[in-house]
């Protein structure tokens, strides 16, 4: 496995696959890697990559001022070590400097579909976001580029640009996935305390709720919002959004609805997670609790 640590060799290592017949497979990562991005590396195999580059940066222009940028978890020699396990080809790890070259002050900036939820919550988040991947996707050429759906706005606000902007890359959105218990898997999940960690699963409650309610019928987006809310709030302590939108242009759903996707995001303590499942399409997280059952008490 190539270790690639500038933009020349990025570009120069996918030429060299391409010329020799390869299909490349991008998977764009901050690191902290998991089983839900080494999943993605498997993907890429399974739509037909043969050469397959994992990227690692934790990209500044993505994070607000505030924001957990300084204590983002860097885990670097692991996820080394668990690309390689899991047969990438090749793992691109640029310095800030190599990405962004002094004097640098051109973004890529995807507008309706980042104005509300995480876009509303982290003013200039995906403006980085497509200005980070927009650079990938040149610096990779024709390419497969597989990103995870638990970032879902993340996902279709790629799948646009690459749209609108005739980027030669093909966007995969790959299941979100979960520990047995319906907690998605998360970089982040590593701030959590054993208490924190056991809250979490309020967010797979919800989800898990709406869907449920989904399945047996109900259509009505207010219901569905109240019900896929009550066990987030009843774990977190504070809620930044519990939406029911339209699974494409994000709308929040009004009245009856065709089809819905909830999404989430939530913190506890200084972690803020977010989540999402498209109602009574996707596999539910966890079962629901029955009906009267109650969450264990907060301490
Ligand atoms: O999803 C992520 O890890 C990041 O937002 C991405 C796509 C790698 C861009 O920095």
């Amino acid at each position: 496995m190539e270790v690639l640590r500038n933009v020349a060799g990025l570009r120069s290592a996918c030429d060299e696959a391409r010329r020799h017949g390869a299909r490349v497979g991008l998977i764009p990562t901050m690191g902290a890697l998991h089983e839900g991005h080494l999943a993605l590396v498997d993907r890429a195999a399974a739509e037909g990559a043969s050469f397959r580059v994992v990227t690692i940066f934790v990209n500044p222009l993505q994070f607000g001022e505030g924001e957990d940028l300084d204590r983002y978890p860097r885990t670097l020699e692991a996820d080394l070590i668990a690309c390689r396990e899991r047969g990438a080809d090749a793992v691109f790890v640029p310095e800030p400097g190599a990405m962004y070259p002094p004097g640098f002050q051109s973004h890529v900036e995807v507008t309706s579909l980042t104005e509300t939820l995480e876009g509303h919550f982290r003013p200039g988040h995906f403006r980085g976001v497509t200005t980070v991947v927009a650079k990938l996707f040149l610096l990779a050429g024709p390419c497969v580029a597989i990103f995870g759906r638990k970032d879902y706005q993340q996902l279709l606000t790629i799948q646009r640009m690459v749209e609108d902007l005739g980027f030669p890359v093909e966007v995969i959105g790959h299941p979100v996935v979960r520990e047995a218990d319906g907690l998605a898997l998360s970089s982040r999940n590593r701030y959590l305390g054993p208490d924190e960690r056991r809250r979490a699963l309020g967010i797979a409650r919800g989800l898990a709720a709406a869907d449920e309610a989904w399945r047996a019928g109900e259509r009505d987006a207010d219901t569905l919002r109240r019900v896929a809310r009550a066990p987030v709030a009843e774990a977190f302590d504070r809620i930044d959004y519990v939406e029911v939108v339209h699974p494409e242009s994000l709308a929040p759903g009004e009245g009856l609805l065709e089809r819905a996707t909830v999404l989430v995001a939530a913190h506890l303590g200084a972690t803020r997670l977010i989540d999402n499942l498209e109602l009574g399409v996707d596999p539910p997280p966890v079962r629901a609790p029955a009906a009267g059952a109650r969450a264990a008490p907060r301490p």
